[in-house]
């Protein structure tokens, strides 16, 4: 835990460090027991900000799960390792818990069943995530919402925001922009903080750069500007 805020107005939330400690320092953390959505483009560094907070976590011995929608396991454990993060240690001791559904995603695409429908809603993953699980990635929720309308979207988003948060279950939830686009403005209201990730060009440089958004945080001083930020050999990196 990053322990409480650095500053008076937040001074009664209790944060957790993101793992990236730029971020920390911009926010304090990610307030505790609450959801974060993390939003962007393909590439922008989702999965890696994700991977920043539960080898963070799981360093501090908090059990941590990670719904791997988009990819398997091996993949990520390879992605984390390219940062010296080995995920395979804490798994072993039962510190991170991951959770396959691309996998089951990939049998149910080839008997055209979708057990994650809309039918069913974000209930499953409740169900899925073990109840002694202090903190949640789910990587990319978007694609389990990908047939659902308006009101469902929100209505099951916010059961999930409520259950998790109910748990005391730090959450981010990762959501690409094709999801974001359709339910976008509905689901920035029912989570505590979000984020956007995004390249743009530099106006001054003239040249491309990655930066991030704090579109919200409830209860935290923010930045208002884009915040700049590199990924090198230790995972995202803010540039002062
Ligand atoms: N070891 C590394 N060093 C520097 N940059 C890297 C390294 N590994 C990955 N990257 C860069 O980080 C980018 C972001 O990766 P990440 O997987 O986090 O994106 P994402 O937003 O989750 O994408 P997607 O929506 O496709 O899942 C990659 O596209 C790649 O350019
Ligand atoms: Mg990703």
């Amino acid at each position: 835990m990053v322990s409480r805020s650095r500053t008076s107005a937040a001074s009664e939330v209790d944060r957790v460090s993101t793992g990236v400690p730029g971020l920390d320092s911009l926010l304090g953390g990610y307030p505790k027991g609450k959801s974060v959505m993390v939003c962007g483009q393909a590439g922008t560094g989702k999965t890696i900000l994700a991977l920043h907070f539960v080898n963070s976590r799981c360093s501090r011995g908090e059990r941590t799960g990670y719904i791997a929608v988009e990819e398997t396991r091996d993949d990520l454990f390879d992605q984390a390792a390219q940062f010296g993060w080995d995920l395979k240690s804490y798994e072993d001791r039962d510190l991170l818990r991951t959770y396959p559904i691309l996998e089951e995603r990939m049998v149910e695409a080839k008997y055209q069943y979708d057990s994650y429908s809309a039918e069913r809603g974000f209930g499953g993953l409740i169900d899925l995530i073990d109840r002694d699980i202090e903190n949640v990635v789910i990587d990319n929720l978007g694609i389990l919402a990908l047939d659902m309308n308006l009101s469902h979207f929100r209505q099951q988003l916010d059961y999930l925001v409520f259950s998790l948060s109910k748990r005391r279950c730090t959450s981010m939830f990762i959501c690409d922009e094709t999801t974001m686009s359709k339910f976008g403005e509905v689901a920035l209201y029912s989570v505590d903080g979000a984020i956007k990730l995004m390249k743009r060009n530099n106006p001054y440089t003239d040249s491309r750069e990655r930066v991030l958004e704090v579109i919200k945080m409830r209860r935290t001083p923010t930045p208002v500007d884009y915040v700049t930020f590199d990924i090198g050999k230790g995972g995202i990196e803010i540039v002062p």
